[in-house]
């Protein structure tokens, strides 16, 4: 087994943003675990995005307990790739988990509970080899479940050393705001709010970015390809060795429409003015927005990462070029 010795210039071209008004700042593109890295997947793949994503200045990856398939394996993967590739270099690592989705059986595997939340933390520093994470998440609202206790839980975890820092995902602007404000009280504000945003999911725009702009609390849109939507890779129908024709996929052969296609045919032709690829002109849209800290996105090679880090070639558009996309995206 070879040695991985990361590039000298790593650092070189990256930009990093502060993360709302903290003091920790994330690279404008991270990697995130969902899909491609499990057990059902090859190992050597899995090592070689993680390889080249560090190369290329990202220094953030995020992961979930549930992430695989096998739920769990995801982590496993990391951990393991950690300890051959990166031990001399955690602490230029911000290692992302979460808890908040179905992990294990009986009423104490989701949701938000202080009794599940703690224990699948540590289920996750154990399956990563790690004694804290940088940022923990709770995944998802719990409509059951106090927020003070969801909150509280997240807070304790920081006291005890088990994270740095939290945050929350795919809360409502109006949670996001209560949620923001227990935090705060308890002395551990939000970081960080990880929701479903891209050209095509919107609900943010619709109060959540006020308030995480006014909070002082970083964004880091998920999906922002709407999972390979907005990437070359469906414009002419579905390939065998994409997420939608895959059994293990979040992304259904009926979400592959015919007008998301042709939308998506559309926005292409605007992307290749600009010199751009359409997953390329995607991340970019999304970084115009300053209360964006870092787009979080999901490859399945090395290829598809480094024409996505080319995005940060060409951020700037053009009133003319944003009034045809919102044309295109309103129809
Ligand atoms: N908080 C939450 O609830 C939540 C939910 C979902 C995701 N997430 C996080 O967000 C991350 C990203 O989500 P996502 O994977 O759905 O993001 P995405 O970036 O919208 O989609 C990633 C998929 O798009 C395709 N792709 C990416 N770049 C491409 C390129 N240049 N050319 C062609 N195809 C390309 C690949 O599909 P193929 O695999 O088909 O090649 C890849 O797997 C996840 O890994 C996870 O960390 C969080």
């Amino acid at each position: 087994m070879k040695d991985y010795l990361p590039s000298e210039h790593r650092y070189d071209t990256m930009p990093y943003r502060r993360c709302g008004r903290s003091g920790l700042k994330l690279p404008e593109i991270s990697l995130g675990l969902w899909h491609n890295f499990g057990h059902v997947d090859t190992f050597e793949t899995v090592k070689d995005i993680l390889h080249t994503a560090f190369n290329n200045g990202i220094t953030h990856f995020d992961l979930a307990n549930n992430y695989g398939p096998p739920p769990g394996s995801a982590e496993e993967n990391f951990g393991k790739i950690l300890k051959q590739s990166f031990a001399s270099h955690r602490d230029e690592l911000i290692i992302s988990s979460k808890a908040g989705w179905g992990m294990w059986p009986g009423p104490y595997g989701d949701l938000g509970s202080r009794k599940y939340l703690m224990a699948s933390l540590d289920q996750s520093l154990k399956r990563m080899g790690l004694d804290y994470v940088d940022i923990f998440y709770h995944h998802r609202p719990d409509p059951d479940t106090p927020l003070e206790e969801s909150m509280g839980t997240l807070d304790q975890i920081v006291k005890q050393g088990k994270a740095l820092y939290v945050g929350i995902s795919s809360y409502s602007a109006e949670d996001t705001l209560k949620a923001s404000k227990i935090l705060k009280d308890l002395g551990t504000p939000c970081l960080i709010h990880q929701p479903r945003y891209n050209m095509m999911d919107r609900w943010v725009e619709n109060g959540l970015l006020d308030v995480l702009g006014d909070e002082g609390i970083g964004c880091i849109p998920f999906s922002p390809l709407e999972q390979g939507i907005l990437t070359d890779k469906y414009l002419q129908g579905i390939p065998e060795d994409s997420r939608a024709a895959k059994s293990t996929g979040f992304l259904q052969e009926n979400q592959v429409t015919d007008a998301a296609i042709a939308k998506a045919n559309k926005l292409n032709a605007i992307a290749k003015e600009r010199n751009q690829s359409l997953a390329q002109m995607a991340v970019a849209w999304l970084l115009k927005d300053d209360r964006i800290t870092s787009v979080l996105v999901g490859v399945s090679s090395e290829k598809q990462l480094l024409e996505n880090l080319d995005a940060l070639k060409n951020k700037n558009f053009s009133t003319s070029e944003l009034e045809a996309i919102e044309t295109i995206l309103k129809t």
